[in-house]
């Protein structure tokens, strides 16, 4: 089957849709529609939000940030843990009020958390306010479900995960100038025994290396000068495609487009990590200096129990090659504290691969349980108040880790992407091409340049100047 017609007739319908919702919407919300999405979860969701709000600017709406005034309101949900959920929930509540008193306001909830038919059905008897649950797979049909709505038809249940077809040239509104997002791939393949998002998300499947390249260059062109690649295992890009094109091959790729760039790129699954990235990423100026290479737990015996496929062993040995390539690399990890069955000594292999490696930051989580997955019905006997305790120490020790980790930077000179202005006047905040942020004092006419700039000093974040 050929794939490519296929998703231009379904783009084609759509944006056929959105005409139609740009002439009809201002016959029942007046001449200036407006839409507000709201975002919870990782750098896919907020990706797919930036398509939602570029298919709405299509319909006619202007993007707004706040729910009061908005004539259609979307939440792109996600699944990963209990904390997120119970979050959205509350959100999805606070609009009854807008229902009542604007009746014609849809309301939409979208994105992973949806995807789990309990959640689905909560909604379809709790929320009786909310117009269209929309699945993972279906968001790029949002101009005919609001199309359909407008002409009277009833609330939408749309959750089919079918069809894999990765629907290109969706018309996207970023929410950044130099920083953007850029998809590679979706979905995962992967079952981390505790994760929610391969079922939620469906199979992992890969864009073609033309598809991200002309984007790649587009960006460019339209002024972006960091723009990070997206997947949830970016390592395994490509596997089994016909174009042979893997990931370190396409980092190189779009390292030779011509221009002053940095390519960043997350995540990536350790058993993945090859030596080819490692030479690659040491080879390519373009891309930068920052694995986020999450081990989830330090213990082999909790990792197996993960189905991470590495053990500690082989994570430290990666982590040894990966500062022989590149001494300069910043490293990040995910850790999950109180995994089913976690002992405490278990738990200070987690702490003692912390101490030894010294990343650069540390994304920390307690374990959440997620029905539907193989940890879910695993025996968990440590009370959340014990685990409270473990996971208070684990950032202690990253705490004093940090403070060590200053001294490497000062008195470097980075060159930094002049990204954003900072709080106290006179002053802009920039990126080095690692994960650093550090301000100086700049012109506002210095936004999107990179600058060279000397780290002179911390304080609750890096002082510089431009040299
Ligand atoms: N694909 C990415 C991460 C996706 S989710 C990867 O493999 O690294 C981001 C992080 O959330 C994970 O790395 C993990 O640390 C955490 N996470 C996922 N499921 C979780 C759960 N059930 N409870 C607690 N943390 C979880
Ligand atoms: Fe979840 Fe594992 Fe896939 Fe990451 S690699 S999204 S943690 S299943
Ligand atoms: Fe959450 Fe879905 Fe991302 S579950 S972490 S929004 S892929």
């Amino acid at each position: 089957m050929n794939l490519s017609v296929n998703a231009n007739s379904i783009l084609d319908e759509q944006l056929g849709y959105a005409k139609r919702v740009l002439s009809l919407a201002p016959t029942v919300y007046g001449n200036n529609p407006k839409a507000c999405v709201i975002t919870f979860g990782c750098q896919q969701n907020v990706s797919d939000s930036e398509r939602l709000k570029g298919m709405l600017y299509e319909m006619g709406y202007t993007i707004v940030d706040e729910t009061e005034n908005a004539d259609f309101i979307i939440f792109n949900t996600c699944a990963v843990r209990e904390h997120a959920e119970d979050r959205v929930f509350g959100n999805i509540g606070t609009t009854k009020k807008i229902k009542k008193e604007r009746p014609n306001t849809i309301i939409a909830v979208c994105g992973c958390m949806v995807q789990q038919k309990h959640i689905a059905e909560k909604i379809r008897k709790s929320y009786p306010y909310v117009d269209f649950v929309l699945g993972t797979h279906v968001e790029h049909r949002l101009p005919e479900f609001i199309y359909k709505r407008l002409n009277g038809g009833g609330r939408v249940f749309e959750l089919s995960m079918e069809d894999n077809t990765i629907i290109e040239d969706l018309p996207t509104r970023r929410d950044g100038k130099f920083k953007g997002w850029l998809p590679i791939m979706y979905g995962c393949n992967n079952f981390c025994t505790y994760c929610i998002v391969p079922y939620v998300r469906g199979r992992e499947r890969s864009r073609e290396p033309e598809k991200i390249i002309a984007e790649f260059k587009q960006m460019i062109k339209d002024g972006y000068k960091d723009i990070t690649l997206l997947g949830q295992n970016v390592n395994s890009y490509g596997k089994g495609e016909a174009h042979g094109v893997n990931f370190a091959k396409l980092l190189r790729m779009l390292n030779d487009i011509e221009g002053e760039f940095v390519i960043r790129f997350m995540t990536s699954h350790p058993k993945d990590c090859t030596i080819e990235l490692l030479d690659t990423i040491k080879e390519c100026k373009k891309v930068s200096r920052h694995l986020h290479l999450p081990f989830q737990s330090g213990s082999s015996r909790i990792l197996a129990l993960m189905n991470r496929y590495y053990n500690r062993e082989k994570y430290l040995e990666l982590i040894k090659n990966a500062k022989e390539r590149i001494p300069d690399v910043d490293l990040t990890s995910d850790i999950i504290v109180g995994f089913p069955g976690e002992t405490y000594e278990d738990f200070k292999e987690t702490l003692s691969l912390v101490n030894e490696v010294k990343f650069a930051s540390l994304f920390t989580f307690i374990y959440s349980k997620r029905k539907g997955t193989p940890a879910a019905e695993m025996p968990d006997n440590i009370s959340r108040a014990e685990k409270g305790k473990w996971f208070s120490e684990l950032l202690l020790a990253q705490e004093k880790v940090a403070e060590n980790n200053i001294q490497k930077f000062l008195g470097k000179t980075y060159r930094v992407l002049c990204d954003s202005h900072s709080e106290k006047e006179g002053y802009m905040s920039g990126h080095t091409n690692g994960t650093a942020v550090v301000e100086f004092k700049a012109d506002a006419s210095m936004l999107g340049c990179f600058v060279n700039i000397k780290i002179e000093s911390y304080d609750n974040g890096f002082i510089g100047k431009i040299i």
